[in-house]
């Protein structure tokens, strides 16, 4: 239990670094947090008109993901942890970046590092749900609409793939919260104000 405790908090720890402003703040750009949807991440950094910024906070913020969980792989014999509590784990980073402690507790809707997680813990599943990201953005243009739908798609493809299992419950916390994370984009979209990518917005 101990072991658990202390991968759930370095994957807490590790999901809190913000990249959206570390990467803004040494690009010389405004903090995500001022501007746009004032949302740290990818998406909003986009905004900024500095796409190597947004790719840079992109990958940041996927990596810390898949960090975390490739720490957990790496130790699974040597603490015992079976593929749930990784699963878990990879829930922590996230819940880090969407609660991070060294920014206040105010984070980011988690759809990098959620892509991150899912694909260090499958790169099958991982794949599917970038797959699933890249066609709705394809074809809709909207940044949120395509995280919602991969969100729900995560946990169809993570039941399809290995049936049931405590990672699936892991998966469908992190995509609810994600979609929780996402009201205000909800709202937008029914209401028709949701800007599209690369769309700038002050
Ligand atoms: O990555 C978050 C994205 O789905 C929406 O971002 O800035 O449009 O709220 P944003």
């Amino acid at each position: 239990m101990l072991n658990l405790i202390a991968g759930l908090v370095v994957a807490y720890l590790l999901g809190s670094i913000s990249f959206a402003v570390i990467v803004s703040r040494f690009s010389g750009l405004a903090d995500p947090r001022t501007y746009g949807s004032k949302n740290p991440g990818a998406t909003n950094v986009l905004r900024s008109g500095n796409k190597k910024a947004a790719i840079l906070t992109l990958l940041g913020d996927a990596i810390k993901g898949t960090v975390a969980v490739a720490i957990a792989y790496h130790f699974q014999d040597a603490l015992n942890y079976s593929q749930g509590d990784i699963a878990f784990i990879g829930l922590a980073a996230f819940i880090g970046h969407l609660y991070p402690i060294f920014f206040k507790f105010e984070g980011g809707k988690g759809v990098a590092t959620a892509l991150g997680v899912l694909l260090a813990l499958n790169w099958v599943l991982g794949l599917a749900t970038a797959a699933t990201w890249l066609i709705i953005a394809y074809f809709f243009r909207y940044s949120s609409l395509a995280a919602l739908i991969s969100a729900v798609f995560a946990v169809f493809y993570d039941a399809l793939l290995f049936g049931i299992q405590p990672e699936t419950a892991a998966i469908t916390v992190m995509s609810a919260l994600l979609i929780y994370r996402h009201r205000q984009n909800i709202a937008n979209l029914i209401a028709g104000k949701e800007s599209k990518i690369g769309q700038k917005k002050s």
